[in-house]
């Protein structure tokens, strides 16, 4: 039997769809965000030629933060670049994307950090998925390789730092962010190792790092054997609170898990962290978190663009895995976010923020570094959670 819906009904839902289109395509249009974004980058090229250092924040006397190679934000700039070719298709942004690539091709054998899958991943990563070249796929082979030495199997995780105030296996929570690089070096290669080391990772990562309430831990410190020294902070307000970057890691991280092994265990964890963040009773009406959601002086206290820009890219993911209702609940949230983060409170106009896209991150409060300036993780977060809004609307 054919259902009868009146017509006003199906008008009504035609017309509630096109308003909210609108309200979206208002209050973000990806274009001119992109266009803005072009010029803002083209002035930074040209103010910033030397590639020997990357475009990273801005000093308290205003000029801009470059830092070397090894630093752990190395790659965004270059993977920012990547993502105005992926968007603009101009050859130019193809040409500034593979020099910044390139020019930190030495990291590939870096091994003492674990921070490669920001460092030699996002760069090389997306200027292999946008042109296949071959040297790309080469150092990200070396990259994982380097990467993988600093997994110790009788300890179950991969070592952060070579020393935390004197504890030699220190792990943070952000170390899930290069997960995905080794899951896909074992799909390039077929090298199970890879794979093995990101899912031991993972697990026991959900296992000693997080809170009954689902927040995390920044940093756990083992012991050579595997059993846990401590849970502390390092860039949180406390050891005890919850540093929203910290949050903003671990929801992309294990969401990227899930796409990557299919595991409901990875999905579940990484529900729970969303829910934790999303309906934090400190998270502010317009969805930019303070920087640590138990930072002491909350309403006085700075935001951190950047963990909003990490969420939001990720939130647009998740929905695609989760349920009907938390679909819209977690597409509504990110549309959120990226309306505050596109809205001049956040967004630079051209010409300033020493042409960086982003206003209000904050690196380190406690290490007074990077306190309330544009960051450039945050820039290219911003640009992905923009191209993930679009591919939603197309
Ligand atoms: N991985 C360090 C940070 O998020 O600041």
């Amino acid at each position: 039997m054919r259902k009868f819906i009146p017509g006003f009904l199906i008008f009504t839902a035609f017309l509630m769809a096109l308003s909210s289109d609108l309200i979206a395509q208002k209050k973000i249009n990806v274009k001119k965000q992109f266009e803005l974004a072009e010029k803002q980058y083209a002035l930074m090229l040209k103010t910033h030629p030397d590639t020997d250092k990357t475009p990273q924040s801005v000093n308290p006397d205003g000029s801009l933060r470059d830092m070397p190679t090894t630093w752990w934000c190395s790659g965004f700039f270059g993977g920012s670049l990547w993502q105005l070719y992926e968007y603009s298709k101009k050859p130019q942004w193809k040409d500034a994307a593979h020099l910044w690539t390139m020019a930190i091709q030495k990291e590939q054998y870096n091994k003492g950090t674990h921070d490669l899958g920001f460092m030699v991943y996002i760069p090389f990563g997306r200027g292999y998925q946008m042109t296949a070249n071959p040297l790309y796929k080469k150092a990200m082979l070396n990259g994982a390789e380097s990467l993988s030495t600093r997994f110790d199997p009788k300890v179950g995780v991969i070592k952060s730092w070579n020393n935390f105030k004197g504890h030699k296996y220190p792990v943070i929570i952000d170390n899930l962010m290069n997960l995905d690089f080794l899951f896909w070096a074992s799909r390039e290669t077929g090298i199970k190792k890879y794979h093995d080391i990101a899912v031991t990772h993972a697990d026991n990562t959900i296992k000693n790092h997080f809170r009954p309430d689902n927040s995390s831990y920044h940093v756990v410190l083992y012991g050579p054997d595997g059993k846990l020294d401590g849970r502390v902070t390092h860039q949180g307000a406390a050891d005890e609170s919850a540093w929203s970057r910290g949050q903003a890691w671990s929801l992309y991280g294990y969401t990227s898990i899930y796409r990557d092994t299919k595991d409901g265990k990875y999905l579940d964890q990484a529900i729970k962290i969303a829910d934790f963040f999303i309906n934090h009773p400190n998270l502010p009406a317009d969805k930019i978190p303070y920087w640590d959601f138990n930072a002491p002086n909350i309403p006085n206290e700075e935001r951190d663009a950047s963990a909003a820009a990490i969420v939001s890219s990720a939130l647009f993911e998740l929905a695609g895995y989760a349920d009907k209702d938390r679909k819209s609940k977690y597409t509504s949230m990110a549309i959120k976010m990226l309306e505050s983060l596109s809205s001049p409170a956040y967004r630079a106009k051209l010409g300033e923020n020493n042409n960086f896209l982003l206003k209000h991150s904050v690196g380190h409060k406690p290490g007074k570094s990077e306190i309330d300036v544009p960051i450039i993780y945050a820039d290219y977060y911003y640009l992905e959670a923009l191209m993930r809004y679009d591919k939603l609307r197309k």
